[in-house]
């Protein structure tokens, strides 16, 4: 969690990120009639009439009644015959999907690519197949029974078909990521349809499923991790602070999440990459629910190489109180709750309502937990510099360098997330509100929550905490921002962020499948930020690697939860 709405959470509701959107769901989309097209193929060749499919859909129409007819015939006739129709049948089913899809297909004005193309021609070829004199006349137009051998000649022509089919699926791997997600769903294929209608509307396949999923296994993980507590009392007592904890010479890391597993790969990424590991601090920070189960995670499983770890629960936190946190104060009054609970219904797909839902509970934004990162400074009095990594990031280098760069007096030392028009203070703020048109430049830069290294002693000398609340006051009635933390972080550090470079930092992998994977071979850190995130079934399969090969898959209540690795 620890993150909702930020720049390039895929979300953000800028244009750009619509435009993805709609790419990933026609993306979707299109394997998924790919997958049907498929089927339909299948079918056809099974059928007196073999119809080429994408030309005209009255065809495959047509195709279906001439099957309904054959079935009646062959309800009487041979076992042979009554299993060709049982096939029959399912494609039929399917046909009609097809239909559906490519009506969807036409009002989007898809562009029809060259892998369509190629589709098109197998389904020629499967009609050939059907068409071929011997099988035309042994197997479909005469009302003598089945030929068995004839029947088992065309079984294996067809075969070897689906082979090549299945061959030029494989080569198109990549871009049918997705389409695997939506074979799982085969069986229940009518219920994808009716996702789909719902996603017609919204235009957000991906986040309809994703909201779907529900990550039993990480509740799993929790719960068997506070058993472990329960279970044994004596061995999990509560330790004294270590000194190292406020040692400002170490690299001090925050990490705010209630999700046990996520934070685990955090922290041992960044381990595995440390060059002298035993002086990396990890300042971890969950909610009550889960402070027991990631402190046994962390007494179970020591870090390795001498690195420390601190779990703390935010209610420890005392200082945060709802007369000094303008959230907690805001979270407080019944008027935005309502405010909250009315988005939560159905609009839950749209835009900007898309920018708080990670994937479980609707009001993760509203949570003090995703807040934390404005109190740093008080969180940590004695230290001068921290990297805020989110939970959903990896980390794949020595990152010490950043305790060491040189940020100009300012800040938030992060990496910039615009580019042409996109991801720009306009997108984030309402700049019809006459204090921000004061006070920012609508084409100022945005840059991204995630992997942020604060100097702290600027923080406090700038009072930027005030200047958080002085905004967050401000927006209880979400005139000057809608959701999320980017905004207000926009704000709070607005000529207080100094750029780092990209490749600290590559953004997307929960939710851009084209991002280059020499970019992300040189990236520090890695950050699935987007809807498809790796501990989830929904995640991109040629980016999960990169988080599961931290997993500590030797963790007995990891291989009990089904992770899925
Ligand atoms: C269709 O059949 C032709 C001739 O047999 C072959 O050249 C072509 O590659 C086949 N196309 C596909 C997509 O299998
Ligand atoms: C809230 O916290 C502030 C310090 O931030 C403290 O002075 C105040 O007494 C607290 N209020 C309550 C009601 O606990
Ligand atoms: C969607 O949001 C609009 C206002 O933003 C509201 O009027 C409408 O009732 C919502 N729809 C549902 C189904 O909640
Ligand atoms: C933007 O600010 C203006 C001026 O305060 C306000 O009238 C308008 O409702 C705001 N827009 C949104 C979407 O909140």
């Amino acid at each position: 969690m620890a993150v909702v709405a930020r720049a390039g959470r895929g979300g953000g509701g800028s244009p750009f990120s619509s435009a993805l959107r709609s790419f990933f769901s026609y993306r979707i989309f299109v394997s998924a009639m790919f997958t049907l097209l498929f089927f339909a193929t299948a079918s056809v060749l099974f059928s007196s009439h073999p119809a080429h499919l994408s030309d005209d859909t009255s065809e495959i129409e047509t195709t279906g009644r001439a099957y309904m007819h054959r079935t009646f015939l062959a309800l009487k006739s041979d076992p042979l015959k009554t299993r060709l129709d049982l096939i029959h049948k399912q494609a039929s089913d399917h046909i009609m999907l097809v239909n559906a899809y490519a009506s969807y297909a036409r009002k989007l004005k898809l562009e029809i690519s060259k892998q369509l193309k190629m589709f098109d021609d197998m389904a020629q070829n499967f009609s050939d197949l059907g068409l071929k004199p011997t099988y035309r006349t042994a197997l479909f137009e005469s009302d003598e029974p089945v030929d068995e051998e004839i029947l088992r000649q065309f079984e294996k022509e067809v075969k070897d078909k689906i082979k090549v089919a299945r061959l030029m699926i494989a080569e198109n791997k990549e871009s049918y990521d997705n389409q695997l997600k939506i074979q799982k769903l085969k069986d229940t294929i009518f219920a994808v349809n009716e996702l789909l209608v719902k996603a017609k509307k919204n235009g957000a396949f991906a986040s309809l499923i994703a909201a779907r999923s529900t990550p039993k296994s990480l509740h799993c993980l929790a719960m068997r991790l506070m058993g472990e507590r329960i279970a044994n009392p004596e061995k999990y007592r509560d330790e004294k602070p270590k000194p190292e904890f406020e040692d400002p010479l170490l690299y001090h890391y925050a990490i705010f999440s209630d999700n046990v597993i996520a934070v685990s790969v955090v922290v041992n990424s960044a381990v595995k990459n440390a060059e002298e590991p035993w002086k990396h601090v990890f300042h971890i920070v969950t909610d009550k629910m889960n402070l027991a189960a990631m402190k046994v995670w962390f007494k179970m499983r020591p870090v390795k190489g001498g690195a420390h770890v601190e779990v703390k629960a935010v209610e420890e936190f005392t200082f945060l109180n709802s007369s000094y946190v303008p959230v907690l104060r805001q979270l407080e009054s019944a008027n935005l709750q309502k405010v909250y609970l009315d988005n939560k219904a159905d609009n839950e797909t749209q835009d900007e309502k898309n920018m708080k839902s990670s994937g479980n509970t609707d009001t993760k934004h509203l949570s003090m937990l995703n807040h934390l990162k404005f109190y740093l400074p008080e969180m940590y009095p004695k230290l001068h510099r921290i990297l805020f990594l989110d939970d959903d990031v990896v980390v794949q280098k020595d990152l010490t360098a950043l305790w060491k760069v040189d940020l100009d007096n300012k800040v938030n030392g992060a990496v910039e997330t615009c580019f042409g028009s996109f991801h720009r203070y306009a997108h984030y703020l309402n700049f019809s509100h006459p204090l921000i048109k004061d006070k920012f430049n609508p084409k100022a830069c945005a840059w991204a929550f995630g992997m942020n290294i604060f100097d702290l002693d600027a923080w406090r000398r700038e009072r930027l905490t005030d200047q958080y609340h002085y905004w967050q006051d401000l927006n209880e009635d979400q005139s000057l921002w809608k959701v999320g933390t980017l905004p207000p972080g926009l704000m709070t550090f607005y000529s207080t962020t100094k750029s780092l470079d990209k490749s600290w930092h590559v953004l997307g992998l929960g939710y851009n499948p084209s991002i280059s994977m020499d970019e992300i071979k040189k990236a520090a850190v890695i950050h699935y930020n987007g809807n498809m995130k790796p501990w989830l079934d929904i995640a991109m399969n040629q980016f999960k690697e990169l988080w599961t090969k931290y997993v500590d898959s030797e963790m007995e209540f990891v291989q009990m939860c089904n992770f899925g690795l």
